[in-house]
């Protein structure tokens, strides 16, 4: 498939993520269309990152750091419900780990 198209795939994921995010942690009326939404995203980033990867550098830590990110962006609705955190500071903790995913897929590393 198309490089480009691929990585505009990864970013429409991920701003579908974020959106569940903030309707997950943030309250509204639609939390459970919000939690579908955060599942069907979370797995289109996922496929889609590994996707662009075709075969992943195993030398690189990067895209490793960035599952690592993606695993706790995935488990981060879970640590507001079990009352681990308060949902804001979920919130904020999984823009900043966005913002880390990121600059690695931008650089490619640090
Ligand atoms: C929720 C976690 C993630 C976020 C927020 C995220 C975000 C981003 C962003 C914003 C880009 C830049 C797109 C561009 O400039 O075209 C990118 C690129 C990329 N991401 Fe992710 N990503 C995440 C998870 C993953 C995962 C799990 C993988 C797979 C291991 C992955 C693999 C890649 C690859 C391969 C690129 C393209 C690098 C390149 O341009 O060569 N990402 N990501």
């Amino acid at each position: 498939m198309d490089p480009l198209l691929l990585r505009f795939l990864h970013v429409g994921g991920v701003i579908a993520l974020f959106a569940s995010l903030g309707a997950i942690l943030m309250g509204g009326s639609a939390k459970k269309s919000a939690s579908i939404l955060h599942g069907i995203s979370l797995l289109i980033v996922l496929l889609v990152g590994f996707a662009i990867l075709k075969k992943p550098p195993m030398g690189e830590p990067w895209w490793m750091i960035k599952l690592g990110i993606w695993f706790f962006i995935g488990a981060a609705p879970a640590l507001a419900k079990r009352k681990v955190m308060a949902p804001p500071l979920v919130l904020a903790l999984c823009i900043l780990a966005g913002l880390a995913a990121a600059w690695l897929g931008i650089h490619r590393g640090f």
